[in-house]
């Protein structure tokens, strides 16, 4: 796997807006935010504030009413149709509930967001050494329904991967998993951003799994409420006593 150095990401005044019925919700209510490269940041917050909507405008899947994303060299909040689709396959994006195709094996759900791109056996070889890297080698031509929640989402980490992302964007990753397998889901994360560099974006309500980040970003109603560096001047091994005392 070639390592792509992690995405820096810049979020300025960004507003999104929902029309319920008469009344105009406001999801993401002026958020500015700047996240260094090979950066792992916890985006907290309780539900309803945010989260998944700010992950999804970053990685284009909703669009802004106001304010910009830019990823790298990229205004992604200016991108149009082409673009913005080669902008989506850079981009890592996994989700609570594993989203795999049930009627397909796991080495064909890791390959299928490139297929489009060449021919599959171009892409075997790269999916295998992901599959390798996320802990599942010897489980290629099982399905998902055979698999545990950790190892399901461990297929979604590696398919995540496939195109070599900068960015990796994780919406509650562990939100399913017990709170075992949910630690070995960060070990594997944490790893990952070590061994390439990628930058982590990573919603979480669970104060263990944002302890261990870098960062720790707190939204509510749509605003940035709370923005701790949690790498700051202490030892990164003690998050206990971090968690306990940010009152996570
Ligand atoms: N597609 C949508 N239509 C209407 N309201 C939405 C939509 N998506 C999210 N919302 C609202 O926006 C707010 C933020 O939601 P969300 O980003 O899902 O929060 P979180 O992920 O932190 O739980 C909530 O009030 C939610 O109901
Ligand atoms: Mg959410």
């Amino acid at each position: 796997m070639e390592s792509t150095g992690g995405s820096t990401v810049r979020i300025s005044g960004l507003v999104r807006q929902f029309r319920t019925g008469a009344e105009r919700l406001t999801a993401i209510d002026d958020v500015t935010l700047d996240v260094a490269s090979g950066s792992v940041v916890a985006l907290t917050g309780a539900s309803g504030s945010g989260k998944s909507t700010l992950l999804h405008m970053i990685g284009a899947i909703e669009h802004a009413d106001r304010g910009t994303v830019t990823v790298d060299d990229v205004e992604v909040t200016g991108l149009r149709r082409a673009a913005l689709a080669r902008y989506r396959q850079r981009v890592g994006f996994v989700f609570q509930r594993y989203h795999l195709l049930p009627a397909l094996t796991v080495l064909d759900n890791v390959i299928a967001p490139v297929l489009p791109r060449r021919g599959r056996d171009d892409h075997v070889t790269r999916a295998r050494e992901l599959l390798d890297a996320v802990g599942l080698a010897g489980r290629e031509r099982a399905l998902p329904a055979q698999l545990s929640g950790g190892q399901q989402q461990r297929v979604a980490i590696a398919r995540a991967l496939m195109g070599a992302p900068g960015l990796l964007l994780a919406d509650e990753p562990t939100g399913n998993l017990d709170s075992t397998t949910g630690a070995q889901i960060l070990d594997l994360l944490l790893d990952l951003r070590d061994r390439h560099g990628m930058t982590i974006l990573l919603a979480t309500h669970e104060r263990s799994i944002a302890a261990r980040c870098d960062r720790l970003v707190r939204l509510g109603d749509g605003r940035v409420v709370e923005d701790v560096d949690l790498t700051d001047g202490e030892d990164p091994a003690d998050t206990f006593d971090r968690a306990a005392r940010l009152r996570l």
